[in-house]
């Protein structure tokens, strides 16, 4: 049996950040050698909130650089830009006729992004997650590994999936496969520096708020030293009175590769002006090599360019397989 395949994808809207990181791609890299991966930049999906076209292109290259920098290995992972595929938003289509509104309605991040825009909500922002889907589904991957965030948007992808088949298929030849999240619950919720309580987002309007992967040394410090603690002494995990306290030592273990008992240990009776600079120190470190890799990568980009090139032809033969599949169980005829 060949290995099976994961997908996953994030959207080229601004620079990623620890979030970014520890709930998706340090994951990606994890599990690469057991996998093979199809990695993409959801640049149709940036464009759901208001975008600057002249930022569109330039950030879904940094997205790319950034996934090899992390250390992708083009010899297990597929890395390709969702635009350049058109059967993404064609299945898309197809979905969106056999999607239930009231089940788009009930998406939570669909819910937090339509407060935040008040009247100037889009269609788009709405039908998300069936474009989503058809990434997903396109693939026909075993697993997909996200952040906790995406989970409601997993479960909606396999009910659309479930809905085709049930519809359109039968119980020996089901159209669409149906594919496992994959969250890890280390990092699965990377939460913001100012407050405890909410994720790490690259739409918060504070850059205080998180640690963006191309931070200075100076940055960083300056946003550790900045951000939300308390004032009680000694630091501990899991206390639901303490988020920030519990997010800043688990972002320290993760980084500093130790294990919770080591870290818990280490830091039961530091006060945060000893922590502080610990932590400051740990994460410039494991940001380091990520950054001289990433800036190595974009001083060449006819290289990026051709990384691209070699994906989108790739996945697209992949996706307009099971693309001719759906359009021809629901009873499309071939174009002659
Ligand atoms: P996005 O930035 O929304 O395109 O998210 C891209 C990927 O990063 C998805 O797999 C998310 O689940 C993950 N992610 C985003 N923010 C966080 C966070 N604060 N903590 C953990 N994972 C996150
Ligand atoms: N919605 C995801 C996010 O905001 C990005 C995304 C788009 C995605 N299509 C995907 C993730 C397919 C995994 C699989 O993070």
């Amino acid at each position: 049996m060949g290995k099976q395949r994961v997908l996953s994808g994030i959207q080229p809207t601004g620079e990623l950040h620890l979030g970014n990181y520890l709930g998706a791609i340090r994951n990606w890299v994890e599990i690469q050698q057991e996998y093979d991966s199809f990695l993409f930049m959801a640049d149709l999906h940036a464009i759901t909130v208001p975008h600057d076209p002249t930022k569109l292109a330039k950030n879904t290259y940094n997205v790319a650089a950034m996934y090899l920098a992390c250390g992708i290995d083009l010899n297990c992972a597929t890395i390709f830009v969702q635009s350049h595929i058109p059967a993404h938003t064609q299945l898309a289509w197809l979905f969106n006729c056999i999607t239930p509104v009231n089940w788009l309605e009930d998406m939570v991040q669909f819910k937090e992004k339509a407060i935040k825009q008040g009247e100037n909500v889009s269609a788009g922002l709405l039908t998300y997650p069936v474009l989503q889907a058809a990434d997903i589904l396109l693939y026909e991957p075993d697993k997909v590994p996200v952040g906790e965030d995406q989970k409601q948007h997993l479960e909606l992808t396999r009910d659309i999936a479930a809905r085709l088949n049930y519809q359109y298929g039968t119980e020996d030849e089901p159209v669409l496969k149906l594919p496992e999240p994959l969250i890890r619950a280390e990092g699965a919720r990377v939460m913001s520096l100012t407050d405890g309580t909410r994720k790490m987002s690259k739409s918060d309007p504070s850059d205080l708020s998180r640690i963006n992967m191309l931070d200075t040394p100076e940055q960083i410090q300056h946003k550790i030293k900045r951000c939300k603690t308390d004032s009680v002494r000694g630091l501990t995990f899991d206390d639901p009175e303490r988020p920030e306290c519990n997010n800043l030592l688990t972002l320290y273990m993760i980084l500093s590769d130790q294990t919770k008992a080591a870290v818990a240990t280490e830091c039961q009776d530091m006060g945060w002006g000893q922590f502080k600079p610990l932590f400051t120190e740990t994460v410039i470190s494991a940001l380091k090599p990520i950054q001289d890799r990433y800036h190595e990568i974009m001083a060449e980009p006819g290289y990026l360019e051709s990384v691209l090139r070699d994906g989108r032809d790739k996945a697209e033969a992949i996706a307009n397989q099971t693309l001719a599949r759906v359009k021809a169980v629901l009873g499309y005829s071939v174009p002659l």
